[in-house]
């Protein structure tokens, strides 16, 4: 990866939080990989990291204001915002999301994002209060609907003392998602439509049946595939999971929400169906269920749509339908038969007898027209980066 950025040039704009002191080890990690950085610090940032050590390991001078007419002679800012390849924020404040979603330009590191028309990645860092707080939320959203893309923050304790998402990401991760941003883009123009997590169907206003599914292995795909370039819409069950960068989530609780919200959704492309879902609802109670002499009330079930069958067999069906099939035993046989019966075009099956839900590692075979394919024992990024790929080949070629 790190052989992406190699020769670009990237306009580093470092701002104000705790966080900058990390932007300084993204500079040495870039400048390891070959690209050039021209540090912009806004006035806050040099709060918290000095223009010396930032202009040291860069081996470029810092700029940090509109006004240096030094600058101005040698390169105006408008130039200077064309000059890079890309443009990284790290760490993007709130404030700085704020102003660069209203588009303002009242300081260097504004006016250079609202003058350019080169690539932005935005790196969030910030309180987990400002993270989740709506007018992030609606900045976040203006900022992707404008073409920039945003990092997921980290989930963990803050400086500040708090605990949630809104860290800024390790600098490896920052790395690839830069380099993604050079990468090929092999799905673009794709519409992929991905589901994950579980389904959660409820018994009563209070209680639901659900299943140990985590997301984790739908969301690594939504990832990749948007990282390969393609437009993805996940419609996700009851998860506690980022919404990765540049995707368009869709929540969704019951079976029922999930293939309506499926069904909105087409046409697509492709079809990744990676969701637990419940084989059965409930015919839930409008009030509490109270525990009485009686005894533990019926529970009447009725089967829930089968939402991969239905894309495989529908009249927008997408070109290319991946399902997932979890098995105890008797793994190919049974994926086949699945493969076949819901008219997907491949499967992925795992055993999960031995406890892959809720972990970062999995063991799939790939079930396709002329048979499996072992992946080993891999992590659930590893399978969504080979899946994503091996859906780019598929695609490849074709118009
Ligand atoms: O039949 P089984 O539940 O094992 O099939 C798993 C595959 O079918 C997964 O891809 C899952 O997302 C999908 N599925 C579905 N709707 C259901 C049940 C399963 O889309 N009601």
């Amino acid at each position: 990866m790190p052989g992406a950025v190699n020769g670009k040039t990237i306009l580093l704009i470092v701002g104000g939080g705790i966080a900058a002191f990390k932007a300084l080890e993204l500079v040495r990690e870039l400048g390891r990989a070959g690209a050039r950085v021209l540090p912009v610090l806004t006035e806050n940032g040099a709060r918290f990291v000095t223009p010396l050590s930032l202009s040291a390991l860069a081996g470029e001078k810092v700029r940090t204001s509109l006004w240096d007419l030094e600058d101005e002679a040698a390169m105006g800012h408008i130039q200077l915002s064309r000059a890079a390849d890309l443009i990284v924020v790290c760490p993007a404040t709130a404030d700085l999301m704020a102003r660069a979603a209203a588009g303002q330009a009242n300081d260097l590191a504004a006016t250079l994002l609202l003058a350019t028309d080169t690539p932005v990645l935005m790196v969030p860092a910030m309180n987990v209060r400002m993270w989740q707080h709506s007018a992030t939320r609606r900045n976040l959203a203006t900022l992707r609907a404008d073409g920039i893309a945003v990092m997921e923050p980290d989930d963990g304790a803050m400086a500040c003392g708090e605990f949630g998402p809104g860290r800024l990401p390790e600098v490896p991760a920052i790395m690839a998602a830069i380099a993604a941003q050079f990468g090929e883009k092999p799905l673009a123009g794709r519409h992929a439509l991905v589901t994950a997590g579980p389904t959660h169907e409820p018994i009563d206003p209070v209680r639901f049946i659900g299943n140990h599914s985590s997301g984790k292995q739908g969301f690594a795909i939504a990832t990749e595939l948007a990282a390969a370039g393609a437009r993805v819409t996940l419609v996700a069950g009851p998860v506690h999971l980022p919404t990765p960068a540049g995707v368009t989530r869709i929540d969704v609780m019951t079976a029922l929400q999930m293939q309506a919200a499926c069904a909105a959704a087409l046409p697509a492309d492709i079809a990744v169906m990676v969701a637990a879902v419940a084989d059965w609802r409930v015919d839930a109670a409008g009030h509490k269920l109270k525990k009485d002499s009686s005894g533990p009330p019926p529970l009447m079930l009725t089967e829930n749509p089968d939402i991969l069958a239905g894309l495989g067999h529908h009249a927008q069906r997408p070109a290319l339908v991946v399902g997932f099939a979890a098995e105890t035993g008797d793994l190919i046989a049974h994926a086949s038969a699945k493969r076949l019966k819901k008219a997907a075009d491949w499967i992925v099956a795992n055993d999960v007898s031995d406890g892959v839900f809720g972990s970062d590692h999995t063991h799939v075979q790939l079930v396709t027209a002329t048979g499996a394919e072992d992946w080993g024992p891999t992590p659930k990024q590893a399978v969504a980066a080979r899946l994503a790929a091996r859906i780019a080949d598929h695609f490849s070629g074709q118009p």
